[in-house]
């Protein structure tokens, strides 16, 4: 694969680069996609399965769906790209993995600074004490569980739709959208917001944002270059180039 003589002189002298994620990072694992052709949302009503209505109206039947989601992430190992990020932070001051996603597949692939959007699904928290528990601690699949400590629901860590994000998690994304030299944006449709706005962020702060993804996205008009193919598999080859630039 050929780069862009631009591309390649931002990696050279790039002290820190983000790498901005999305589901499509993880569908070579796996993991399906929200939107598409086989997107979770053709099969699933967002309103009915990710919001806090939905989960107080019947806790079980969005306990079941995430346990659901939990088995398939479960078996899904790191793939390619998440692999080439982890590979990357031998090269740069600095990498920073900015995530929509809630399947802690950067985490497990080694990742060392992830920021988390939109929670982790392997965390779960008391609707009422907000005391925080690891999804394996609670093993029945078909219930909501309640807390040991003061008997209040107990939830999935994951930010529903109407929720704010966390507010610290935000705040350092945006540090270093501002601060990174080379935006990588992977894998998403880059239609949510406020998340969708770090990759703005990056570029208006002067970042040269390469987006990887296998068709174009609304983010695309505004990319300084534009990858097409799978993440698994453009990820590694910037890599391989990285390694005769650097
Ligand atoms: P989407 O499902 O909206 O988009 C996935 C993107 O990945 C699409 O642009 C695909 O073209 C692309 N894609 C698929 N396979 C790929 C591959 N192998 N390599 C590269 N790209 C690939 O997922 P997100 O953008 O992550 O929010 O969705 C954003 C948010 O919407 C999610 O975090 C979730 C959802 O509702 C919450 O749960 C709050």
């Amino acid at each position: 694969m050929e780069f862009p003589a631009e591309f390649l002189n931002a990696l050279k002298n790039a002290e820190s680069v983000l790498f901005f994620t999305g589901a499509g990072i993880s569908a070579e694992s796996g993991v399906p996609t929200f939107r598409g052709k086989e997107g979770l949302w053709k099969n699933y009503r967002p309103e009915e399965l990710a919001t806090l209505n939905a989960f107080l109206e019947n806790p079980d039947r969005v306990w079941e769906w995430y346990e659901f989601r939990r088995g398939i992430v479960r078996k899904a190992k790191p793939n390619a790209a998440h692999l080439a990020i982890v590979e990357f932070e031998k090269y740069f001051r600095e990498v920073v993995v900015v995530t929509q996603n809630v399947d802690d597949l950067h985490n497990r692939a080694g990742s060392r600074e992830v920021y988390e959007l939109h929670g982790n699904i392997e965390k779960n928290f008391c609707l009422r004490c907000g005391k925080r528990y690891d999804a394996k601690e609670f093993n029945d699949s078909e219930h909501a569980p309640h807390c040991p400590g003061c008997g209040g629901l107990v939830r999935p860590a994951v930010v529903w739709f109407g929720e704010a994000l966390p507010a610290d998690v935000m705040k350092s994304a945006e540090e270093a959208a501002k601060q990174c030299d080379v935006c990588f944006v992977v894998g998403t449709s880059a239609v949510v917001y406020p998340a969708a706005y770090i990759p703005f962020k990056a570029k208006s702060s002067g970042a040269f944002v390469v987006e990887v993804n296998i068709q174009p996205t609304e983010f695309t008009p505004y990319a300084n270059l534009s990858l097409t193919g799978k993440a698994g598999e453009i990820l590694p080859e910037v890599l391989r180039k990285l390694k005769e630039v650097r």
